[in-house]
């Protein structure tokens, strides 16, 4: 692995942690909060450079093994398919209380260099740049899934997952692989327990038996990942781009990608798809925050996960 986490001071670190609170022995910034993961910035010498993606919810050591070895997967999979991501490494810390966590490192990159930040800054040219090197990125997972490659790959393609290495070249960094999604003979090769676990119980069932499926489905399906890509831009507040990004994207698609036979997007599908979108995830984070009430209030356990205060939308 390219980077070694210190497990002691992390251990001190996780023993330490108030997730309700977020305090803990050493300070920390909140860089991001996941479905799944939180990404926070340690202040200690041993993490100077070092984003930490903190995974909760495994049911043994070994578990949390079997997702750090699967991140490790991805990731190379992902390089080998020409889609650069930071340099990484990952650890499992054991708190007093028997549970594991796991701990995905990255290398820290600059805020600025976050697409959700870059298209704020960047003009019509850049943002048309930046979308085209995305597609790129995206059209040869598509090309390796369409030729019968094993495992198959899905991915996130959201503009926050993705860092500006260089603007002049619109070279990119893949950041979102604390999912791996892969599918192997068509099994998913993460266990969807990780993901359930973060969700209240009744959510969990709901999610189990009506909605797991077609979610991770959504990320091996071109069309949507690219209605999912460009309807975020609402959430990053630049809906004024979203009918160019229409525009760019079915150029693009029939100028360099009609060997891969991608049905294009409408501007009325991106509209819809953000409204249902927004509403499912903001009730979800109302249960989870129930949940959180009900958990470390009433029932004072400890609850494991940080939640953001809420999303803008
Ligand atoms: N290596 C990094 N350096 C700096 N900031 C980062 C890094 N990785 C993630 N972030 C910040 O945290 C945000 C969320 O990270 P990421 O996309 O990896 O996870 P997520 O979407 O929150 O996770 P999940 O897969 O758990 O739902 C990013 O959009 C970015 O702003
Ligand atoms: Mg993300």
């Amino acid at each position: 692995m390219e980077i070694s986490v210190d497990i002691q001071p992390l251990k001190e670190f996780e023993e330490t942690l108030d997730p309700v609170r977020e305090t803990a022995c050493y300070p920390f910034k909140i860089l991001g909060y996941g479905e799944i993961s939180t990404v926070i910035e340690i202040e200690h010498p041993a993490f100077r450079g070092i984003a930490l993606k903190r995974i909760p919810g495994f049911p043994s050591r070994g578990a949390a093994e079997r997702h750090g070895r699967l991140y490790e997967n991805y990731n190379s999979i992902l390089r080998g398919l020409g889609v650069e991501t930071p340099e990484y490494g990952w650890v499992v810390v054991d708190r007093s209380d028997g549970s594991s966590i796991l701990y995905l490192a990255q290398k820290l990159l600059p805020a600025e260099s976050i697409g959700n930040r870059a298209i704020h800054r960047l003009d019509h040219e850049g943002n048309k740049r930046l979308i085209y090197s995305v597609i790129s990125r995206l059209a040869s997972i598509w090309r390796h899934n369409a030729s019968g490659g094993e495992p198959l790959v899905g991915i996130d393609a959201q503009i926050s997952n993705w860092s500006i290495k260089d603007p002049r070249s619109m070279e990119l960094l893949y950041l979102d692989t604390s999912t791996p999604l892969l599918r192997l003979n068509g099994v998913e090769q993460m266990d969807p327990e990780v993901f359930l676990k973060a969700a209240p119980p009744l959510i969990r069932w709901l999610l189990k038996t009506l909605f797991l499926q077609e979610i991770l489905d959504r990320y091996y399906d071109p069309h949507s990942i690219l209605v999912d890509l460009v309807a975020n831009y609402i959430k990053e507040k630049r809906r004024d781009l979203v009918p160019k990004l229409v525009k760019w994207v079915n150029e693009e698609l029939k100028t360099n990608y009609t060997d891969l036979g991608i049905r294009p997007l409408s501007l009325e599908e991106v509209y819809k798809y953000y409204k249902t979108d927004a509403r499912i995830w903001s009730i979800y984070l109302s249960s989870r925050k129930l949940h959180r009430f009900i958990t470390s209030k009433i029932l004072r356990r400890r609850y494991d996960y940080l939640l953001p205060k809420h999303i803008e939308r």
